[in-house]
């Protein structure tokens, strides 16, 4: 066995202009070849085609139907888990060697059509070409790290032996489990949640946002493609009074695998937690959930590259991410500097279309857009606006734009500090010094990102120890967590923190038997 050094996928070099053209060419063939089209479920193995769609829209401009996927039915939920239950039987004594080589398959399949899975992410998220690009990189490493995984939990671990007794200690996989994601990372987020599943030896019914499906659809047929048997994805869309909690509730699901926001994420653990008629396990629930990720900035750091980290990870597919920084903690000594030098920067993030690649895209839909309004009008009467604060019009296009926002001298009881806001908005703080400035940070029920900027070893020794969070960032900063080399998942509120594409990701889809053998 053995496998090569592993290597994260390039991103594309949309400077090039040949790079570009080839990005443009692929959002016509995208549009040519699914724009308008209705979409499938799939279940059992079947292709099934709903008598009753609902419709994706295009947040650059909501007028832009992009295409139709079925409502299921009430039936069509039991009968996928149905099948997700019948399949397991199978598929958990299926060969840990088939599962990983179909994942590098896939892996191989994907990186020939990345351009297409860009495209066809811009038109259901709005993404940007960089961003989307970003997120199909990702789901191409994480068919190679979940191929590397599978085999590493099949060899079982060691135990101290005895004298007389053979005893092993190995990993089963536990039965049906439902994966429940969000749109803002429609491919990467529910593959690394359905891989880690079937890397385990496990069926999956996979439920993709409804914002989102196709970016989803896409890697479940590339994985049927790759010689995933079919009946071990029931991909299935529709409306949340069947999908939710009734599939939640349903006594055999085995586990639910939860990406998305914190009420969703609690109401799930809640009900996961009743034990149903008929119901022979205790469910087990990952669910990850929301931020408010602070950069520290220490008076001694490199304020020039603490301002572009900040700008990134702030205005990146317009702070829709849960690892987006939303606030900034800045010593008192440089406060002023590093306030000046951020909005410098974010000043030319512009507004347009993510089509044309533009920096700052719109955000999911209106009614988000709405609710990030709130936040800055009330940002208005209790901190100060030194950016934005309005909404920015595109032409005729109706969609939920947003000027990237920054407000300064936020108190750390206000709502700008404290709750999740999934825009481009901006929180300054000012902190005493460094020390204050890590409790100011620590200050959230939330925990997932952090980034911290010193060159001070004494500073980023302490920072490492007292930061609570799960993914923490020093002199960089705080998206683009890797698949494989960043295990992502936070603290507190944040989550469970499962830790997708991290070494122990996988125990969280198996359980353990330890065996002893008397010759
Ligand atoms: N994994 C993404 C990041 O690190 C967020 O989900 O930015």
């Amino acid at each position: 066995g053995g496998f090569l050094p592993f290597e994260h996928e390039p991103y594309f070099n949309f400077a090039q202009p040949d790079v570009a053209e080839r990005q443009r060419a692929a959002f016509q063939q995208v549009r040519e070849k699914y724009v308008g089209q209705r979409f499938p479920l799939y279940l059992g193995g079947e292709r099934l085609e709903g008598e009753d769609t609902f419709a994706v829209h295009n947040p650059a401009d909501t007028r832009e139907t992009v295409w139709h996927f079925p409502k299921a039915t009430p039936q069509q939920l039991e009968q996928a888990i149905d099948a997700a239950k019948l399949a397991f039987e199978t598929w958990r004594f299926s060969d840990p060697l088939q599962r990983a080589t179909i994942f590098k398959r896939a892996g191989e399949l994907l990186r020939a059509r990345r351009m297409e899975f860009n495209a066809v992410m811009t038109l259901e998220n709005g993404k940007n070409w960089a961003e989307a690009d970003g997120e199909v990189a990702e789901s191409v490493d994480h068919f190679e790290v979940f191929a590397r995984e599978t085999l590493r939990w099949a060899a079982g671990k060691s135990v101290y032996p005895m004298p007389d007794e053979h005893v092993t200690t190995v990993y089963e996989p536990i039965g049906v489990v439902a994966c429940i994601s969000p749109w803002n990372f429609p491919s990467a987020i529910p593959l690394g949640m359905a891989l880690g599943a079937i890397a385990a030896g496990n069926t999956v019914l996979w439920k993709p946002a409804s914002e989102t499906p196709l970016s989803s659809l896409l890697m479940v047929e590339l994985l049927y493609e790759a010689g995933l048997p079919r009946n071990v994805i029931q991909f299935i869309t529709g409306t949340d009074d069947v999908l939710g909690d009734p599939l939640v509730d349903h006594k055999d699901i085995r586990m639910v695998a939860f990406t998305g926001s914190r009420e969703i994420g609690c109401r799930i653990f809640e009900r996961a937690a009743k034990v149903q008629p008929g119901q022979k396990w205790l469910k087990r629930v990952m669910a990850e959930m929301g931020g408010k990720d602070p950069t520290v900035v220490c008076a001694d750091a490199d304020l020039d590259a603490a301002a572009l980290g900040i700008v990134q990870s702030t205005f990146g597919y317009a702070g829709q991410k849960c690892s987006a920084c939303s606030r900034v903690i800045a010593e008192d000594s440089i406060y002023d500097e590093l306030l000046d030098k951020v909005r410098a920067l974010a000043a030319e993030v512009k507004v347009g279309l993510p089509e044309d690649n533009a920096p700052l895209g719109p955000v999911i839909s209106a009614g988000s857009a709405e609710r990030i309004m709130k936040y800055v009008e009330n940002g208005k009467k209790t901190a100060r606006l030194v950016l934005g604060g309005e909404r920015a019009e595109l032409g005729e296009c109706e969609g939920g734009y947003v000027q990237p926002t920054i407000f300064a001298d936020v108190e750390s009881t206000d709502p700008l500090f404290q709750e999740e806001i999934f825009g481009p908005v901006l929180a300054f703080s000012r902190a005493r010094d460094w020390r204050h400035a890590i409790d100011l940070a620590n200050d959230s029920d939330y925990g997932l990102t952090a980034a911290f900027y010193s060159r001070d070893p004494h500073k980023l020794a302490e920072a490492r120890k007292l930061m609570q969070v799960g993914n923490l960032y020093l002199n960089r900063k705080c998206t683009g967590a890797l698949s494989g080399t960043h295990a992502f998942g936070g603290y507190g509120m944040s989550g469970t923190n499962a830790k997708v594409g991290g070494p122990d990701y996988l125990f969280w889809f198996l359980q353990t038997k330890a065996i002893a053998q008397r010759y």
